[in-house]
């Protein structure tokens, strides 16, 4: 089978090539990415020599580029990665996140149907689903709460989701959506919290804290997303909407300190800064439906797998310091500061 990955060279769409090229060496994966500030071609460096696997330079917002992959392959599965993904800047420019996020996935799916493709799998969020309070630790966002989004980023995700399912009810289109908690693990762009506080700790640089740092995330180790994704790629029927979790909620605070014992540093680096606008308190993931249809579970343990991910950023400076861009450097001290 030809498999299309858009966002292949960012975060989780280059570690699912990482993972998938080696267990399908049957397959075909065509890494498909526009190379936005979040997409490093450098992610893809352990597939580029791979047989099974081909990179081509290009934008789902654009129709021209998009034709040109379904022509040059005969695809049978798109798994559309491709995202503006992160929150503090979809409230500095929401537009850029409805033309990729709506429109261009809009796009993508037409096309993709167009060509018969087999299947359509949208990565989405559990952003979707807006937040949960903290004082109702019993709450779980499952695959039947209402759409809720807060910020333009879970909004133009919101919107993604709703355009896929009315592609499967009006016209039984051969469509999944997962929606997962949040990932972290090798090749994460630092901007995101995990990344960010590994990098500033290290160089001894203040960590920010939004607001009380009381908010809570359900972390899910980046490896079991990506096995969580080919499960309902190769299992599931069309038409289905899978939650991924982790079952592990930690406050954010809970994860800086982690951080920070982890590399040997003092807690005196915390800082804490202006909240969020928009927040959302808490996520937690119901993943029972994934695990009792499709018999799929997580693997990786947190404890274990922080540490791990700690260690990859410090043996591999070089990929990080290799992704401070202008652009990287303009949004930090625009958001951040000097
Ligand atoms: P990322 O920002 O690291 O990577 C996104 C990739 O998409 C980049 O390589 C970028 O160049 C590419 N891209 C952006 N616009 C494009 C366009 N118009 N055409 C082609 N490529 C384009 O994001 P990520 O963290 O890897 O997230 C991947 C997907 O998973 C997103 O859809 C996101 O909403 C979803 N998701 C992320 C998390 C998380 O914790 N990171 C959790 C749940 C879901
Ligand atoms: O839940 C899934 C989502 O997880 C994905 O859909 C998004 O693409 C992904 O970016 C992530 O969104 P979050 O907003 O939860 O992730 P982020 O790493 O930006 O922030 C995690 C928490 O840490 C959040 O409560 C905000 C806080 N934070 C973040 C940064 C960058 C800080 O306190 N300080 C910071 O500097």
């Amino acid at each position: 089978m030809v498999f299309l990955i858009t966002g292949a060279a960012g975060f989780i769409g280059g570690n699912y090539c990482h993972i998938m090229t080696k267990k399908y060496p049957n397959d075909m994966f065509i890494g498909f990415d526009a190379l936005t500030y979040a997409g490093n071609i450098k992610t893809l460096a352990p597939v580029m020599e791979r047989d099974n696997f081909r990179f081509v330079k290009g934008d789902i917002y654009s129709k021209e580029d998009v034709k040109e992959v379904f022509d040059n392959y005969k695809i049978d599965i798109v798994i559309n990665f491709a995202a503006e993904s992160h929150v503090d800047r979809s409230l500095d420019n929401p537009l850029l996140f409805v033309k990729t996020n709506v429109d261009g996935v809009a796009l993508l799916l037409s096309e993709a149907l167009q060509r018969g493709v087999k299947r359509f799998h949208q990565v989405s969020t559990d952003e979707v689903y807006g937040d949960l309070p903290l004082n109702r630790p019993d709450l779980l966002f499952n695959e039947d709460c209402p759409l809720k989004a807060s910020s333009p980023y879970s909004a133009s995700k919101a919107s993604a989701d709703l355009i896929v399912m009315s592609y499967y009810r009006s016209f039984n289109a051969p469509v999944t959506i997962s929606r997962c908690s949040n990932n972290y693990g090798p090749y994460q762009f630092p901007e995101k919290l995990i990344p960010l506080m590994i990098k500033n700790a290290r160089s001894g640089k203040k960590l920010p804290v939004y607001g009380d740092g009381l908010n809570v995330r359900d972390w899910l180790y980046v490896a079991d997303h990506c096995t969580a994704i080919d499960t309902i790629v190769r299992n599931s029927e069309n038409g289905k909407i899978y939650n991924i979790g982790g079952n592990s909620e930690k406050n954010n605070i809970t994860i800086v300190k982690t951080i920070l014992n982890i590399l040997g540093k003092g807690e005196d680096l915390i800082e804490f800064v202006a909240d969020r606008k928009g927040h959302d308190r808490r996520y937690a993931i119901d993943a029972s439906k994934i695990k009792s249809e499709l018999g799929w579970e997580r693997e990786y343990k947190f404890d274990d797998a922080i540490k791990a991910t700690v260690e990859w950023y410090v043996k591999n400076d070089k990929w990080l310091s290799e992704i401070e861009s202008g652009e990287y450097l303009r949004f930090m001290r625009s958001h951040y500061g000097e």
